[in-house]
């Protein structure tokens, strides 16, 4: 039986297997090959945690701005819809696979939702 999201572990098994998927990933791999050090791998799942942990309950464990580093990696690797649609299945299906709840649907609704405002901050105006 799945459960929902409930705590940080979980939120490291979703982040954890998400990255497994992304890094593998032809048509994005290439914006993720600093995460084959596994320290520094680690310390950014770390970094997601806290960023998800705030989004879902509140914790208060992220309080940076996301958008900032994307829109600094865009310069040197530009970023298109594609990426982002890769990205977002890759997400969803990474939490459909381990989870069923509320949380759950909150974490795909709110990464749709951040991908949608990333895209039209950072890709070209068509
Ligand atoms: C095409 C889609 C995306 C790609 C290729 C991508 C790639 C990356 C990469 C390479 C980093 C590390 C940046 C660095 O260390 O300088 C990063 C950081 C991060 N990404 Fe994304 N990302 C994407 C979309 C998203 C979306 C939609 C979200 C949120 C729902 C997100 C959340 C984050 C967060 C929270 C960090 C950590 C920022 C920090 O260090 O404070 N990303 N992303």
């Amino acid at each position: 039986m799945k459960k929902d999201i409930t705590n940080r572990d979980d939120l490291y098994l979703l982040v954890s297997q998400f990255y497994k998927k992304l890094m593998v990933d032809k048509d994005v791999q290439h914006f993720f090959h600093k995460f084959n050090d596994p320290k520094t791998l680690e310390h950014h799942l770390q970094v997601l945690v806290d960023f998800w942990d705030n989004i879902i309950f509140y914790s208060g464990t992220y309080q940076k701005n996301a958008m900032q580093p994307h829109i600094k990696l865009n310069e040197e690797m530009p970023f298109n819809q594609n990426h982002f649609k890769v990205w977002l299945n890759h997400f969803h299906q990474t939490i459909d696979e381990l989870f069923l709840g509320n949380n759950a649907e909150v974490a795909k609704n709110r990464a749709t939702s951040i991908a949608t405002v990333m895209q039209l901050k950072i890709l070209p105006k068509t």
